[in-house]
């Protein structure tokens, strides 16, 4: 049951995590982004929140994975109130693998399970503001600037934090 993929698009399958996946995901995190973690990070991450920890299957090979923690704070789009929110950790698709709709599928699927299993409001993210690619995958799924975070990264680039409010009925998380 647990290896049935969530969706398949072309020649990708998209699966949740298993513990296995635990090396080749750290390997692709240090591949592609700065930001790095620990393994055990990665593991409480998926202990914590296992549906909405997703990866990209090629040829039985993981080519891609977006993970996130579920957190509780003020809403961006509602004066006061308080929300739940899916906050995105992290993504990254293998470089072979990117212009190809990995990485959208990805954070469709995730964005589709913490509606349907941790009833999110909302979803947030913070992103480099030169990482281009990552911006307008953004956008595209509806994800809008709310401010800037000044010297977020530890080089001292600043951070775009971007939001998106989520309701079960959109067409969008039908994948
Ligand atoms: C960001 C990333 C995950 C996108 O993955 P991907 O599988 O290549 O993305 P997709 O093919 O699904 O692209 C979806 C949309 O994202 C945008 N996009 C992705 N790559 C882009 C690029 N190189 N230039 C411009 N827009 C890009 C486009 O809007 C694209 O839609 P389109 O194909 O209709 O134009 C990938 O580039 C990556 O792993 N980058 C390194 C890690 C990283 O930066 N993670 C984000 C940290 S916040």
């Amino acid at each position: 049951m647990e290896n049935k993929p969530l969706t398949v698009k072309g020649d990708y399958k998209f699966r949740k995590f298993r513990e296995e996946d635990l090396l080749r995901v750290v390997e692709i995190n240090r591949l592609c982004l700065p930001e790095n973690y620990s393994p055990f990070f990665f593991l409480e991450l998926h202990k914590s929140y296992p549906e909405t920890f997703i990866v990209a299957e090629y040829e039985n090979n993981i080519v891609g994975y977006v993970m996130v923690r579920v957190e509780t704070g003020f809403s961006d789009f509602h004066r006061f109130k308080i929300t739940r929110k899916g906050h995105i950790v992290s993504i990254a698709v293998i470089p072979e693998h990117r212009l190809k709709g990995v990485g959208l599928t990805l954070m469709l699927t995730t964005l589709k399970n913490m509606v349907q299993y941790y009833r999110c409001q909302e979803t947030y993210l913070e992103v480099r503001v030169s990482n281009t690619s990552a911006i307008n995958l953004y956008r595209k799924l509806g994800y809008r600037q709310i401010r800037i975070i000044p010297h977020y990264y530890l080089d001292g680039e600043d951070a775009l934090l971007m939001s998106r409010e989520l309701k079960p009925s959109e067409e969008i998380f039908r994948v």
